[in-house]
């Protein structure tokens, strides 16, 4: 049968939220990395809101640690800060790909005080860039701060018309500011939050159609696609007190080749957003060893109950795609063939300068 084939670079998701260690019920480092390769995901980059959050020298190595002997793709990590741990910074700069800072109430109880920012800009290395979750009335505070210290700044999760052309705006003076949108703020907005209840709430929250449209016009002007993956249990979801949050490792890339079917954007936009622009502002070089190999006429069914990730559940269940992934190749080895994992856990490397870990003594 003929099957055309298109060959991309591994594509790389810097943000993600997997959950190991202290709530590995959600997700643990083999399952997340495993969705990140059933993905389309040769490299990833994992948030700092763990149970107990990653603020420390010592429990960034300890999850390290853990990670390396259980990764299928290559993993990159991100410190965090509640502005009492200044001194850690100058420990962690080889092991790190960058800062992440929450000015809105998220996942863990990890809220930053705006009266410490000026002095983390000082602190944190130069090289290294800054990442903001901050919603509404925040954003402008961030964007002061960068005005008055310009350092690389990423903007996580563009979601409304407003930040987004405030980032234009920035960027029009030369700032050096970078975005990022998430493929449920580009393709689900508040009305299907009505339709799919909590398994369509994640912050920022849907948006109104004209943010999405928004989003969607200026796509020249976002630097990168970043999952947010989020996962939680159905139990959760399904309790009283639900938290915020969606897969979404699974789901990005046939929603990307379904829109690309539809000349909603093309391929070279899904590498740019997925590949060379998440490699760029984040210092990400996998090499040409890792590509992934993709079928572009496939259509097929989103089916939870397949995915990889512990959560068995996205909002995209049932969605007719077109577009599907065949095989990965990392560092010279194929990792995914046919809708099966075929890495050994710890194939994957650690994207970190410093290899050392060092050992409890
Ligand atoms: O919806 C979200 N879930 N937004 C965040 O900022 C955090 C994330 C999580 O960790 O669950
Ligand atoms: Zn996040």
């Amino acid at each position: 049968m003929y099957m055309p084939t298109v060959r991309l670079p591994g594509l790389i998701d810097p943000h993600v939220h997997l959950r190991d260690p202290g709530q590995t019920e959600k997700e643990d480092f083999y399952t997340g990395t495993a969705a990140a390769l059933a993905g389309g995901f040769s490299a990833i980059v994992d948030m700092p809101n763990n149970k107990v959050p990653i603020t420390t020298k010592e429990k960034l190595e300890e999850k390290q640690k853990t990670a390396s002997t259980q990764i299928v793709c290559d993993l990159g990590f991100y410190f965090g800060s509640m502005g009492d741990n200044l001194d850690e910074f100058d420990k962690v700069k080889g092991k790190v790909l960058g800062l992440k800072l929450y000015l809105n109430q998220t996942t863990g109880n990890f809220l930053l005080d705006k009266k410490h920012l000026s002095e983390i800009f000082e602190c944190w290395p130069e090289e290294l860039p800054i990442l903001f979750h901050a919603e509404e009335q925040t954003f402008d505070d961030v964007l002061d701060i960068v005005k008055q210290h310009p350092r690389k700044v990423h903007l996580c999760h563009m979601s409304t018309a407003y930040e987004l052309k405030r980032v234009i705006e920035a960027k029009d003076k030369g700032l050096p500011v970078t975005c990022g949108v998430t493929p449920h703020h580009l393709f689900l907005s508040e009305k299907h939050f009505k339709q799919y209840g909590v398994f369509a709430m994640m912050r920022p929250p849907l948006r109104p159609q004209v943010d999405v449209d928004f989003l969607w016009e200026n796509l020249a002007s976002i630097d990168l696609i970043e999952s947010d993956h989020a996962p939680h249990t159905l139990e959760e979801k399904n309790s009283d007190n639900p938290p915020n949050g969606i897969p979404g490792l699974e789901t990005t890339l046939p929603l990307l080749l379904t829109a690309v079917s539809q000349d909603a954007l093309t391929i070279e936009d899904v590498v740019r957003l997925c590949h060379t622009g998440p490699k760029t502002v984040f210092g990400i070089d996998q090499g040409p060893d890792t590509y992934i190999e993709i079928d572009p006429e496939e259509e097929y069914v989103i089916d939870q109950s397949k995915m990889q990730s512990k959560s068995k559940w996205t909002p995209f269940n049932g969605w007719k795609m077109k577009g599907k992934l065949l095989r990965i190749t990392l560092h010279g080895k194929k990792v995914f063939d046919a809708g099966k994992i075929t890495a050994e856990a710890g194939f994957g490397q650690l994207l970190t300068k410093d290899k050392s870990i060092e050992e409890d003594s």
